[in-house]
């Protein structure tokens, strides 16, 4: 049972944002920055949609997604993988809209994208880079 940490919470907070990557059926990838997101209860991560494209067909066509972030100051990470659910309405949704438009009222979110995690993956440097979080 995976269980996003406080530690996590924290690198979440303190970096830029969140490296999106997702792929077609196929397998051919895609990744993209994205700002605006958050940690949410339950072990999952909301990515608010504005503008994505690619992102938002892969994800349709194939939910399972990677998250990568990282704090530069520290040289800590985690990636997170799980599976997407889009809502267009909602508790979640307007939570986001709320966060978005806090810091730039001109953009108008598409959707929230919101990944239930199950599995994370140390990428900090040193002899942990690369294992799972049990
Ligand atoms: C610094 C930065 C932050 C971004 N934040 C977001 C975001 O929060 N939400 C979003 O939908 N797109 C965001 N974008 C745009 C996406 O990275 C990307 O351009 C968009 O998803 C279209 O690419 P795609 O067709 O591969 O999905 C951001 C781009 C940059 C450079």
């Amino acid at each position: 049972m995976v269980h996003i940490t406080d530690e996590m919470k924290e690198i979440v907070g303190r970096s830029k944002g969140f490296a999106v990557a997702t792929a077609t059926k196929e397998g051919e990838p895609n990744v993209v920055p994205v700002a605006f997101g958050k940690v949410l209860p339950e072990d999952e991560i909301l990515l608010m949609d504005i503008f994505m494209k690619k992102t938002e067909e892969n994800i349709k066509a194939n939910p399972r997604v990677a998250i990568s972030v990282w704090d530069l100051d520290t040289l800590r990470g985690y990636q997170f993988k799980g599976i997407v659910r889009i809502e267009t309405s909602g508790a979640i949704f307007d939570e986001g809209v709320k966060m978005v438009k806090a810091m730039m009222p001109e953009l108008n979110p598409k959707a929230a994208v919101i990944v239930k995690v199950d599995s994370i993956y140390v990428t900090s440097p040193g002899p942990d880079a690369g294992k799972i979080v049990e």
